[in-house]
């Protein structure tokens, strides 16, 4: 059975990043019975800036943190990465919680959920560059959701379309988490 893992990547309070990992996860439950999506939440696990003394390349990791977080990203087969654009980029948060680990990510898939003003894509376009270097290959399909249309005073409320580009998204990922799979069992 697959597992995918919904990492939200912000950890400020008062953050919009839970509300969009709960409709992610809503949406991929439903008609996939096949599949464990988990939600990844960084703030529970309180990474601090990257403390380990040695490259996450050697695998020689010191602290209970990181190998807590270790062991979420390594059962897992894919990724939804939960972005919200800070300053062009994806947050400081989803750096770090990268940057922690290195063999855990190899040879996984990834789709993208940014959020931000204006759909938060420049995140993910970064996130794609990051994600490279760490062998995760990421789908095309993904989804931005705009601080203008997607979020009401009620939260969120996203568009009708976006629940459909999620679907497609969603599957383009399940595609290649799968053919993945057999890559690292080789
Ligand atoms: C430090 C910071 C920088 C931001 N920079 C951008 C930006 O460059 N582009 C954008 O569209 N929104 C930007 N925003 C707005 C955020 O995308 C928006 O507040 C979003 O809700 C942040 O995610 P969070 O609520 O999960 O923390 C920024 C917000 C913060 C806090």
């Amino acid at each position: 059975m697959a597992r995918i893992g919904i990492i939200i990547g912000s950890t400020r309070p008062g953050r919009r990043g839970p509300a969009v990992g709960r409709w992610v996860h809503q949406v991929a439950v439903t008609d996939r019975p096949a599949v464990t999506f988990e939600i990844l939440d960084l703030a529970d696990f309180g990474l601090p800036l990257l403390d380990e003394p040695c490259p996450a390349a050697m695998g020689q990791y010191r602290y209970p943190h990181t190998h807590a977080w270790a062991n979420a990203v390594a059962r897992c087969d894919g990724f939804v990465f939960v972005t919200p654009e800070y300053n062009h980029s994806t947050s400081a948060a989803m750096k770090n919680a990268i940057d922690y680990l290195f063999a855990e990510w190899h040879d996984k898939a990834a789709g993208f959920v940014s959020y931000g003003v204006t759909g938060g894509w420049r995140a993910t376009e970064a996130l794609r560059l990051i994600l490279a270097e760490v062998r995760v290959a990421g789908v095309r399909t993904a989804v931005g959701l705009s601080l203008f249309t997607d979020f009401s005073a009620s939260g969120l409320t996203p568009a009708p379309h976006q629940r459909a580009t999620l679907q497609t998204m969603l599957d383009e990922l399940l595609t290649w988490s799968s053919a993945l799979s057999r890559v690292r069992q080789s």
